[in-house]
């Protein structure tokens, strides 16, 4: 399927070759650089409804590196959400501001709902404004999975073979749910490790079993340290618990220290979504197998080429 004007909602939207695609034209801007002109002129909204730091940075940046300028709010306070306007309305108004919008929000569907708008405006007549999905709730967060996906790649010149943990919140973690599908498109190991009320939900787990990926769950990272070659770790997602009650009995459970990497592989990669609150000892920083911040940095590279694709026709 064409990029061009398309909405990037779900990772399961896409094949593994558009997959490849976008790693491809991300690599060939960070090799030749970007394109300050090819999105000259164009607009893009990106609205925040949840507290964000790389992800709405690095669009801001990867927006500008192209020439696009970008128009913006974070936090619905200070907008009209705060008098009670509807996500509807906010899309409809913002679509005759901008030429694609990203949108994070704190409910799940949001941004298919918002891509649904901005859809049934084209059917009027008006121009299609693609929707990208900066997370919402705890369902999806398709363009983290991206560069998850190219920062594995680069870290390990593969993923077919790979034998990949994800940590912690894997319930309500979205960057889980949305990385868990796409590595149903490759053949890879998956070892989930989360305490059992935030293990893995189960239309991801039977995915995975139907793609017959390699898949099992554990308690401890003891039990899979040894054999991982990436090790994903994620933040116990405080805001998504119902009860803070619930929060406490998990909080801390899993710490990656000095300790725990000395049984990992010397080529094993520690990646983080982050933010990290106490997943990562900040000791741990500067061992060479650890890789979130370069991870966070390829934000750029891959929104980038994302951007470049859905609005500058680049493939
Ligand atoms: C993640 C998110 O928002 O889901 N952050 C990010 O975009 N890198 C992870 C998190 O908040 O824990």
């Amino acid at each position: 399927m064409e990029f061009l004007n398309r909405d990037i909602v779900s990772i399961r939207d896409f094949s593994r070759e558009e997959l490849e695609n976008v790693f491809a034209v991300a690599r060939g801007m960070e090799k030749n650089g970007y394109d300050a002109t090819l999105l000259n002129g164009r607009r893009i909204a990106l609205l925040f409804y949840e507290p964000s730091t790389r992800t709405r940075l690095s669009f801001q940046a990867a927006a500008q590196s192209l020439g696009a300028a970008t128009i913006w709010f974070a936090g619905a306070e200070g907008t009209s959400v705060m008098k009670g306007e509807t996500l509807k309305d906010t899309i409809e108004t913002v679509a005759n501001y901008a030429d694609a919008i990203v949108i994070r929000h704190p409910y799940d569907g949001a941004a298919r709902w918002a891509a649904e708008i901005t859809t049934r405006r084209a059917a009027k007549g008006e121009k299609k404004v693609p929707v990208i999905n900066g997370g919402d709730g705890r369902n999806e967060h398709p363009t983290q999975t991206m560069l998850d996906l190219y920062t594995i790649l680069q870290s390990q010149g593969r993923i077919d073979g790979l034998t990949i943990a994800m940590v912690g919140d894997l319930k309500y973690g979205r960057t889980c749910h949305s990385l868990a599908y796409a590595l149903g498109m490759y053949s890879c190991r998956i070892r989930l490790v989360a305490p059992e009320q935030l293990q893995m939900p189960s239309h991801v787990l039977s995915y995975l079993g139907s793609r017959g990926i390699e898949c099992t769950q554990h308690a401890a990272i003891e039990e899979v340290i040894g054999e991982a070659d990436i090790l994903y770790m994620t933040r116990i997602q405080r805001e998504r618990f119902p009860d803070e009650n619930e929060y406490n009995r998990v909080r801390g459970l899993y710490r990656v220290t000095r300790k725990t990497l000395q049984s990992a592989k010397p080529t094993m990669r520690l990646m983080h979504p982050l933010p990290r609150v106490d997943e990562i000892s900040v000791d741990v920083d500067d061992d060479a197998r650890s890789y979130y911040f370069k991870q966070a940095g390829n934000g750029v590279p891959i929104r980038a080429a994302l951007l470049a694709m859905v609005l500058g026709g680049i493939s």
